[in-house]
């Protein structure tokens, strides 16, 4: 078994919009309506869309493979592409996304260790991330990893507002 990463360039544009939809709709369809969930689909991940984020010096993204294969994707933010004003001493994880398929082979693990030495190297003094309340399986996830809650924020998810919580672990 191995575990690659690579750095997402704007020549990724095609595979990342593929596998953010893909992760995207695996995760969240039981809970939310189609209409909902396309109207937030392409909102978020249309290819200009991606193609400014991937752009924004301030953010990264980064492709996992497991045995050559795309397995998932971590976008990480600093200064003012996080998506709360959290200053300049934090790093948001924005995305984590695993494919199902490949989920607990240490992934997700994987992508966090990666976020937290992108946060040292840059002498950020915490990590925090914004998951939504009903997503069970990424909360006991963060929980395991040493996140703790620290707050709350609204978010979209087409016409309906859901509640994020905020979980946040400080680095040493
Ligand atoms: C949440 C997610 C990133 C975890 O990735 P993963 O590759 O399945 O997790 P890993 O295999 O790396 O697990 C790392 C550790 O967390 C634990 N863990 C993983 N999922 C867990 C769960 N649901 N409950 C409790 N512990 C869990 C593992 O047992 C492992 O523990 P260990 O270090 O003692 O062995 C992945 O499930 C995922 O992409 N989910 C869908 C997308 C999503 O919800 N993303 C977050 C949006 S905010």
């Amino acid at each position: 078994m191995t575990i690659n990463i690579k750095k997402c360039t704007l020549e990724d544009l095609r595979i990342l919009q593929e596998i953010s939809y893909e992760t995207f709709n695996e995760t969240f369809k039981y809970q939310n309506s189609p209409e909902n969930m396309n109207a937030y689909l392409e909102r978020a991940f249309n290819l200009k869309q991606l193609e400014k984020e991937v752009s924004n010096i301030s953010s990264q993204f980064f492709f996992v493979y497991f045995n050559n294969e795309v397995a998932g994707y971590l976008k990480v933010n600093t200064n003012d592409a996080q998506s709360e004003e959290m200053g300049d001493e934090s790093l948001e994880i924005e995305r984590i996304y695993i494919m199902d398929k490949f989920q607990k082979h240490g992934l997700g693990k994987y992508l966090l260790n990666k976020a937290m030495e992108i946060a040292m190297e840059r002498n950020k003094k915490k990590i925090w991330l914004g998951v939504w309340g009903k997503n069970e399986n990424a909360i006991a996830f963060y929980k395991k990893m040493g996140f703790v809650q620290t707050g709350a924020h609204s978010f979209y998810m087409g016409d309906e507002e859901q509640v994020d919580f905020i979980l946040t672990k400080t680095l040493i």
